[in-house]
């Protein structure tokens, strides 16, 4: 597909999900049609989009559907204006199942993913690629129905998890099933170092030690536990936690706060960590989408 962007990593816990939902909530907040996909049996980025929250989903059943019997997939529609989604969940497991027995007959399966989406993705400027943490199957036919690669990687005492071993199996698939796919770049991510200075420091060293397989994106999301903690449980991207954070301090004096916390009707509390997080996502994801921009046009979309 080649309006396909994917988040991967074959290690888990590294930001895959989080960056997803919030590069497609921006990007459909700024006026794209966006289909997001979730390729993960966990089906996080449905909490992430709340439509998890909701009851909608299908765990995956639709995509199974698809890859088995060839029939056409309805995503969940207005997940949010522009924005639509097929989800993921118990089924999943069941769609790799079968594209790897397909694959141990014959290697072009693994493009079986590609044929099904792309019907669809053609309705959309853009399609988000959320997949899972295992690094087998299922990353490698993310990849074949990929246009653009981004790494997110947590950045932790100089270890950067995951990363070598993603770049690889990028390098195999590019050379093999998928020659158009792009490494746009790794994402750092629950980064913990406040300071510019660091910060580029430890960016530089990065991307020295990337050999040049792949830059490191300007834009890094920082820690922020308590708002990512939020976010997840309640089905917000960090621009709509951000304006629901400024709307409750405008309406709520401390006294109120108080005088309610008295009453055991405590008013919600956000995470003062709100506004740098959707500045984050903000700068990344438009960092991000003005690269795809270039690289539509240029490919002449
Ligand atoms: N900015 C952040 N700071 C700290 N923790 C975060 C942040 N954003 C998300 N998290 C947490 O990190 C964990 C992993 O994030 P997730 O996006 O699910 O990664 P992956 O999809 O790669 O497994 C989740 O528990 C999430 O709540
Ligand atoms: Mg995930």
């Amino acid at each position: 597909m080649n309006n396909a962007l994917m988040f991967g990593n074959g290690k888990g816990g590294v930001g895959k999900t989080s960056l997803a939902a919030n590069v497609a909530g921006l990007a459909a907040h700024a006026g794209w049609r966006v289909l997001a996909v979730d390729l993960d049996p966990q089906g996080n980025l449905g909490s992430d989009l709340g439509y998890k929250q909701d009851g909608l989903g299908d765990e995956g059943e639709g995509l199974l559907q698809a890859i088995v019997a060839g029939r056409p997939i309805s995503p969940i529609t207005n997940v949010r204006p522009r924005l639509d989604a097929i989800a993921a969940g118990r089924s999943t497991t069941d769609v790799w199942a079968v594209v790897n027995n397909r694959r141990s007959v014959d290697a072009e399966a693994i493009g079986d993913l590609a044929t099904v989406l792309d019907p669809l993705s053609r309705a959309y400027d853009l399609v988000v690629i959320d997949s899972p943490p295992a690094g087998g199957v299922a990353v490698d036919a993310a990849l074949a129905a990929s246009r653009w690669l981004v790494i997110p990687v947590k950045f932790d005492d100089g270890s950067i998890d995951g990363l070598e071993l993603m770049a690889r199996q990028f390098g195999a698939a590019k050379s093999t099933v998928n020659p158009a796919l792009e490494l746009l770049g790794v994402a750092l991510f629950d980064f913990s170092t406040a300071g510019t200075a660091i910060r580029r420091e430890v960016r530089t060293q990065l991307t020295a030690d990337l050999g040049g397989i792949a830059p490191v994106l300007k834009s890094v999301i920082r820690r922020a536990e308590r708002a990512a903690y939020d976010m997840r449980r309640t089905g917000l991207l960090a621009h709509e936690y951000q304006a629901k954070a400024v709307e409750s301090n405008q309406r709520v004096s401390i006294a109120e706060r108080i005088r309610l916390s008295r009453a055991g009707q405590a008013a919600p509390q956000y995470s003062s960590a709100a506004d740098g997080l959707a500045e984050d996502y903000a700068k990344l994801a438009t960092e991000l989408l003005l690269s795809l921009g270039d690289l539509h046009s240029r490919v002449g979309r």
